[in-house]
């Protein structure tokens, strides 16, 4: 048996001597006031053992960690018709490109970029009684916590600064792919995007990925087919242009946030969420990755 927590220690003492060269995003101004140097893990077993290290009971903005969440709730609602209104394939851009957008007749290439992302919004929205109260509490469930919320000031703080998703969001609706006002679709996309959660309370939520769909409390959310189905996504597309690395260096399906958040899990096995705030110029949790990427070197725990 694995000492898994002595391996999250070996990994948070090894990243302290590393040079943190990351900056925290600064793009959302809210996220800049978080503190560059914090850093924790936590690791959720499917046997139900868990094992901590460093700042992993301390909120973080979610981000685009959520558009997992998000897609997860579209696929329940609409199954597979979501496939005619957003793609499955990696992008090889960063999150926010709109350039594909135009060449692809407002196709976005899959639902974890934001252009994608958006769409799957604008699903829950046509589909969801109240779209916003609906959604956090299905993350509630998933995650058996109700104390989960949204950030106010994170969700004003980026729709001040949102040029780029009003962009994208414009030009969906001008091909046709949004069915409902652009601000009431970013409104929700701001919302979900703000969704502050802690790293166990991030294992908890993607515990349905690693468990054919049931959540926590054994409750059935998604089919086998559809878990299998966004695990691919996550491995493919979770990481934008650094999917190849994510997958090369740790070889799992997972999704980071530009709020220096991952998750990553093996199916069956376990899932585990990293913090470390400042990204790489990718977007990506700089630590984070390298944190993951010695846990599955360390545990020989990877999809490969
Ligand atoms: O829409 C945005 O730009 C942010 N709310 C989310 C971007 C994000 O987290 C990208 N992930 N690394």
């Amino acid at each position: 048996m694995l000492d898994y927590q002595a391996i999250l220690e070996e990994i948070h003492e090894s990243l302290k001597k590393v040079e943190n060269t990351g900056k925290v995003a600064a793009y959302i101004p809210e996220l800049a006031n978080v503190p560059k140097d914090k850093f924790g893990i936590h690791l959720h077993l499917i046997t139900g053992e868990n094992y901590s290290v460093g700042d992993a009971s301390e909120k973080l903005s979610i981000q685009s960690i959520s558009k997992v969440l998000s897609l997860a709730k579209a696929f329940q609602l609409v199954g597979n018709d979501l496939l005619e209104r957003v793609d499955v394939e990696p992008s090889g851009h960063p999150f926010n490109h709109l350039s594909l957008l135009e060449l692809e007749d407002g196709i976005p290439r899959n639902p974890l970029i934001n252009s994608g992302a958006i769409v799957v919004a604008d699903i829950l929205l046509s589909h969801l009684k109240n779209p916003k109260e609906d959604f956090l509490n299905f993350v509630r469930e998933l995650a058996h916590d109700e104390t989960i919320s949204y950030s106010e000031k994170v969700t004003e703080s980026e729709r001040l600064t949102g040029f780029n998703n009003y962009a994208a969001a414009n030009l969906l609706k001008a091909y046709g792919n949004l069915h409902n006002d652009v601000e009431d679709v970013l409104d929700f996309y701001f919302h979900q995007c703000s969704i502050m959660m802690d790293c166990r309370q991030l294992t908890n939520a993607f515990f349905v990925f690693a468990n054919k769909g049931k959540c926590l409390k054994n409750v059935q959310h998604l089919t086998s087919s559809q878990v299998k189905r966004i695990n691919a996504i996550m491995l493919t597309c979770g990481f934008y242009d650094e999917a190849g690395e994510f997958a090369f260096e740790v070889g799992l399906p997972g999704k980071s946030g530009v709020g220096g958040g991952i998750v990553a899990l093996l199916p069956h096995c376990f899932t585990i969420a990293t913090w470390a705030p400042a990204l790489n110029p990718k977007g990506n949790s700089y630590l984070g990755m390298q944190a993951l990427e010695q846990f599955t070197t360390k545990t020989k725990l990877s999809i490969f």
